[in-house]
């Protein structure tokens, strides 16, 4: 009886004495108020925009059914810039401050907007891309434009949606083709007059306004859209090629920037994000590293071009160098790389880990996977089957066409970057048995690999363009058709495909580009790469719900998720300068709206 007092004497001074050197916690900063119309009519789903800090950070809520807006957790005593955004409406920009610790009250008024070319302006690219594909009579024209022309940024875009003259569209038809975006040359002819044709304001601009000013045009998001906020982190520069992000099972979101071979890390519990960046030791690799052949976007200092990355069992970070085929190992706590060179193949794309830490990756130029096991150091790389016999030739002459290219400027000599129907070793992602499944883009295919005798099995897929592909927790793989709008469920028992088309909102010009299953709901997440959205399909109800996203020209590349519940992706548009602040960010979208910022504390 005594000791036990004693001891809980103890523990209450260790707790006072622990109390006073914990921080005091400065109470976050907010603001509420109401978004209405000259007549006080309130406006329904108004993105409000809390924009702070440097490198910025943005917080985004939208306005309920009586125009209230509400945002919390904002760092006290700095300023903010302030945005107010709803498709039909001028923009809205002000300045504020939250010196004092309390919500503040800030009410707007918004103004119509009333020129149509100004309104068709604020629509996502999605809706000026119909244009140019209701055009297109020819499905598989239609498919090719699609899957070759949005993988690396939107159509339809501000950037994109230019009416050129025909020779200066047949050079940046060149220079996508060298950068991978090739079309056979006859249909280059024919989509460089429907691109001026679609985008030719006199005739697009009245389609896409059609009765702009009632209330029925650009209907608000949904009432479960409206309760989630969206936090945005700028990360990267101009020329950065972000491209895929995780959530570390530390917390901690990761990123790479391909065209800098830089690992970004981002601290959700720190204040300002705690944003650091990783160079990877380029090596002796030159520039372009394995595509050293004029195959590089502009601006680029890409020896490596850091393109996939996976948090492996010991939290050691795994990412594929594209161009410089190889794989990093990046420790999280030394902060340090290692790498370890591809035995064979061009190209290591996207990776997993099995459950015996091996890491499995798609090598999509030379249409191969690979299989690398870190502990015993065996590393091996499976050819996958081509169509036919044309097909093998081709994908074999890859190596030494590159290889030439160090010498010769390859599209001199007829290119791969130049060849849309490439198969492309895609997706991938490991069944709950074990099995490996990947997508073989261009040859519509996916595949399956005994994980013990690396046989393989080709599977046609009843429709184009299979991309990221996950299982969800009963075992079903979940495939979206980049090139179809749709997303389908694979059922490995039986081989059967079921399909589920996207919303009609994305009006079929949407290219989901990766899907990923959350697998505490099993809700299926899809990028509206071309929409500037993030789509949740909810597999008991079969329902869909879309979130707008408040950056124009987001284009959503990779999706996961952190265990307070945000679902997190990466804007990921190439070239970066398309984007509307010119400048690659992280998102993270807070479904129920939820997810407390981090306080500001300060130390007594
Ligand atoms: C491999 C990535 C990639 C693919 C695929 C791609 N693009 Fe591009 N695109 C870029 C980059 C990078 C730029 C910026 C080029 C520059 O400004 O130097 C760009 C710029 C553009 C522009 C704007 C040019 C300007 O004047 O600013 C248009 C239009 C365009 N692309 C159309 C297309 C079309 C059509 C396709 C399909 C044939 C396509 N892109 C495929 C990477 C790509």
């Amino acid at each position: 009886m005594h000791s036990r007092l004693q001891t809980s004497g103890h523990l209450i001074l260790f707790l006072l004495w622990s109390a006073c050197l914990l921080p005091a916690i400065v109470s976050a900063a907010g603001f509420e108020g109401k978004v209405v119309t000259d007549v006080d009519t309130p406006i329904v789903g108004a993105m409000v925009t809390f924009r702070f800090g440097s490198p910025f950070q943005e917080r985004t809520v939208f306005t309920a059914e009586d125009g209230r807006y509400q945002v919390a957790g904002l760092p006290p005593g700095v300023d903010h810039t302030i945005r107010v955004r709803r498709i039909g409406w001028h923009d809205i920009r002000s300045s504020e401050s939250t010196s004092d610790l309390s919500s503040k009250q800030l009410d707007f008024t918004m103004e119509r907007q009333t020129d149509p070319a100004k309104v068709a302006a604020q629509l996502p690219a999605n809706h000026w891309y119909a244009l140019v594909l209701e055009r297109l009579t020819n499905e598989s024209e239609r498919e090719q434009l699609v899957r070759q022309c949005t993988y690396c940024h939107q159509q339809g875009s501000e950037a994109t949606r230019i009416q050129r003259p025909l020779e200066e569209w047949h050079k940046v038809l060149a220079l996508m083709a060298r950068m991978g975006g090739g079309l056979d040359m006859e249909f280059r002819d024919k989509i460089v007059e429907l691109f001026n044709s679609a985008y030719d304001h006199k005739t697009a601009v009245p389609r896409l306004t059609k009765g702009f000013d009632q209330p029925g045009f650009a209907p608000p998001p949904s009432e479960e859209a409206r309760r989630a906020i969206i936090d945005e982190y700028q990360l990267g520069g101009r020329s950065s090629m972000q491209h895929d992000m995780i959530i570390h099972p530390d917390g901690h979101a990761y990123s790479v920037d391909m065209t800098t071979d830089t690992l970004f890390r981002l601290d959700p519990s720190k204040p300002d994000g705690g944003r650091e960046s990783f160079p990877i030791p380029p090596g002796n690799q030159p520039l372009g590293g394995s595509l050293a052949s004029g195959a590089l976007p502009p601006n680029t200092d890409m020896r490596l071009g850091p393109h996939s990355l996976q948090a492996g069992p010991d939290g050691d970070v795994w990412i594929t160098l594209a161009v410089g085929n190889k794989l990093a190992r990046f420790d999280t706590v030394e902060e340090s790389f290692v790498t370890e060179d591809l035995p064979g193949g061009v190209y290591p794309h996207t990776l997993r880990l099995d459950e015996r830490g091996r890491i499995w990756y798609t090598i999509a130029v030379s249409n191969h996977v690979g299989v690398y096991d870190p502990k015993t150091g065996q590393h091996d790389v499976i050819r996958v089957p081509a169509r036919n016999f044309a097909e093998e030739v081709t994908v074999r002459m890859i190596p030494i066409v590159l290889w030439l290219g160090q010498w010769f400027d390859i599209m001199e000599l007829g290119s791969a970057g130049e060849d849309s129907s490439l198969p492309i070793p895609y997706g991938i992602d490991i069944a709950p048995d074990g099995g490996i499944w990947f997508s073989q883009l261009n040859a519509h295919r996916i595949g399956h690999i005994d994980p013990d005798t690396f046989e393989i099995r080709m599977i046609d897929t009843p429709f184009s363009a299979p991309r990221r592909m996950r299982f969800d927790s009963k075992g079903k793989l979940w495939i979206p058709g980049f090139s179809s709008s749709l997303i389908s469920k694979f059922d490995t028992d039986t081989s059967e495909f079921e399909h589920i088309e996207l919303p009609a909102e994305l009006l079929g010009a949407e290219t989901p580009y990766a899907l990923n299953v959350d697998l505490a709901t099993d809700d299926v997440w899809i990028c509206g790469t071309n929409s500037d959205t993030l789509i949740r399909y909810q597999q008991g109800s079969g329902k869909f719900t879309i979130y707008p996203l408040p950056t124009q020209v987001t284009y959503t590349r990779d999706i996961d998720f952190s265990r307070d519940g945000g679902i997190w992706t990466s804007n990921s548009n190439t070239p970066a300068w398309q984007i509307e602040t010119g400048i690659p960010r992280l998102i993270r979208l807070d479904v129920d709206g939820v997810i407390a910022l981090p306080q500001v504390s300060s130390h007594p």
